[in-house]
């Protein structure tokens, strides 16, 4: 029987990304975003067979969708082997003292208590079938302190958190837990990022000037780590931060 993979933040650049290449290993494919015209979209824009594609339009912050979304899935196709925690959001620009505390508890919702749903309602799964990789993508600010995203910079260092908790606490179950941290890499986030900081173009060249390979790095790179990492490949790696960032941690 084909394996499953789950991915949520599924229509976003990464996600995309990482579907493709789950997609060319024939996986059965569980597409989470918050929108079902965005995921009717993914689909057809990378020509997935829709026999093997489940598509959940499900906001992970919530309890009762991430419920939904795992229970559809194990409904279907009976086993989640791989879990692509990936759904986030980026927050506001802003030193500490000028953020809103609103700002602050929406990037949680989404970025911290919906990975720590997820986790909840697919383990339970995994452990049953006492096999089963989760990756969390957390980001290279989950180690730095860049300025002026400081929400954002403190829910990617909890997904870091969880992260390590999981591995400690599943390894004997079979289970691998890692994270996948980019540096910057060019999606719609990234662009939304700029346009926060004020001047986008001086932002972004300010950016790449301080990656050692001088370039954004692309979904499609971020993905080819993840694909590993959600794959039998990497069977003995568990409780990893694997940097994807052109060098910048270096
Ligand atoms: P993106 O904005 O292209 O994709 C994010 C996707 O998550 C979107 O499709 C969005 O609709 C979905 N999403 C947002 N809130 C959701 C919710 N409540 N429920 C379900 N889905 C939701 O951004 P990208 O770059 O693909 O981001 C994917 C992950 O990579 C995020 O966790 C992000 O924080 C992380 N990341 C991105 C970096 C970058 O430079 N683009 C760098 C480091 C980490």
């Amino acid at each position: 029987m084909n394996k499953t993979a789950i991915v949520t933040g599924a229509a976003g650049g990464i996600g995309k990304a990482l579907i493709k290449r789950l997609a060319d290993r024939e996986l059965n494919l569980v597409l989470v975003d918050l929108n079902e015209d965005a995921l009717t979209d993914t689909v057809n824009e990378l020509g997935l067979d829709k026999a093997n594609v489940l598509t959940v339009a499900a906001d992970v912050s919530k309890e009762e969708d991430v419920q939904r979304y795992v229970s559809k899935a194990v409904e279907k196709f009976g086993t989640i082997d791989y879990f692509a925690n990936n759904a986030g959001i980026e927050g506001q620009y802003g030193k500490i003292e000028e953020q809103s505390i609103k700002t602050l508890d929406k990037v949680y919702s989404v970025n911290v208590r919906g990975a720590y749903l997820g986790l909840q309602y697919v383990i339970p799964v995994m452990k049953e079938q006492k096999s089963g990789a989760i990756l969390n993508t957390s980001s290279l600010a989950g180690l730095m302190g860049a300025p002026d995203q400081s929400p954002y910079v403190i829910s990617k260092h909890a997904v870091i958190g969880l992260t390590r908790v999981a591995s400690n606490e599943l390894g004997s179950f079979g289970i691998r837990v890692n994270a996948v941290l980019p540096g910057v890499v060019n999606t719609r986030m990234m662009r939304q990022i700029e346009k926060n900081a004020g001047d986008a173009e001086q932002y972004k060249a300010a950016n790449e000037s301080s990656i050692p390979m001088g370039r954004y790095g692309e979904p499609e790179e971020i993905a080819a780590v993840m694909n590993f990492l959600l794959s039998e490949e990497s069977s003995y790696v568990n409780g990893s931060l694997y940097t994807v960032d052109g060098g910048m941690m270096g």
